[in-house]
């Protein structure tokens, strides 16, 4: 084990992980119950890692634009949660749900309050409370992407975003059943349209290191400016760890030791609080919607540098 001290560079130790993952054979298989998204190639994988400052490191195919889907849920989550605190928990729960990210089984019997904001139903009710708030949920996010990134160019992929909204009968469901509830305020075609365009923004692995550095920041935005108090950031770290990964977030923490959130688009963000932020990308995923090389790429990271929180 290299233990990193500040002075040191991440390259070396990304080049490492990226030359074992390139021998690793069996990277899971992309997503397919989005179309648009079968037809990436398994064996991409981009790795970066951003420092506090802006110092961006990376590996592989850290500069290719990929499918973020639910790593946009961090994001909306921020956002909401810096808009209306601590209200925004009488409509979400923050434990693990210990089901896969698109169940409705415990809707029924929680009465129509999701366990936390990462899975499907969760985000749903954060996308509505925002889009109650903004008017334009996916472009506050996408406002957010492009400044946190330094790159204006992010955009949403109108082809991802119609592929998903023909194949959005669950989500739908989702909508609707909370909706039962009286959990949604928006007219359900409008909150799945926001969600799809939200979940269909393309970028790269070092456009969303950068962008999650506030979290790392303890709620700082790049422009100095804040966004989440010191304990919001706490509070979205923390949902991060123990439900970033839907039913394999006790494995992730097991592995990994790092707030993270996984996207079926093959995405994963993590954040070492106080010091870095990390994005993984690569498209093959395990049958919980988690990318097999990401996760083994964080796993050898904060094994081969000690840099974790625990
Ligand atoms: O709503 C969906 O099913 C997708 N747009 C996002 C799901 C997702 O990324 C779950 N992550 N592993």
């Amino acid at each position: 084990m290299v233990i990193m001290t500040s002075s040191m560079t991440f390259q070396p130790v990304l080049e490492r992980i990226a030359a074992e993952i390139e021998r690793t054979p069996g990277r899971g298989r992309p997503a397919d119950y989005i179309p648009a998204l079968a037809a990436c190639d398994p064996r991409s994988f981009g790795m970066a890692v951003a420092e506090l400052d802006g110092t961006v490191y990376g590996v592989g195919d850290w500069r290719e634009p990929f499918s973020t889907q639910s790593l946009t849920k961090v994001f909306t989550l921020a956002l909401d949660l810096a808009r209306e605190g601590d209200e925004l928990w009488e409509h979400v729960g923050r434990e693990p749900s210990g089901n896969p990210f698109n169940s409705l089984i415990q809707l029924e019997y929680e009465n129509g309050i999701p366990r936390n904001p990462f899975i499907n139903a969760g985000a749903l009710v954060v996308t509505d409370r925002l889009q109650t708030r903004t008017g334009d949920a996916a472009g506050e996010l996408l406002a957010f992407l492009r400044s946190e990134s330094g790159n204006p160019a992010l955009d949403f992929d109108q082809q991802v975003a119609a592929s998903e909204a023909s194949h959005g009968d669950r989500n739908a469901a989702l909508a609707h059943f909370m909706a039962s509830y009286g959990n949604i305020d928006n007219p359900i075609p409008v909150l799945l349209d926001q969600y799809f365009r939200q979940c269909s923004v393309t970028a790269s692995c070092a456009d969303l290191a950068l962008a999650t550095t506030f979290l790392a920041r303890h709620g700082i935005r790049a422009d100095g400016t804040r966004l989440l108090t010191q304990s919001q950031a706490k509070q979205v770290n923390a949902v991060m760890l123990t439900c970033g990964t839907y039913d394999a977030a006790g494995d992730f923490a097991y592995r990994v030791g790092l707030p993270g959130k996984s996207g079926v688009g093959g995405g994963i963000i993590a954040v070492v609080p106080g010091r870095c932020t990390l994005c993984v990308w690569s498209p093959g995923l395990d049958e919980r919607g988690n990318s097999v090389a990401g996760v083994a790429a964080l796993d050898r990271f904060t094994t081969l540098t000690g840099v974790s929180v625990f």
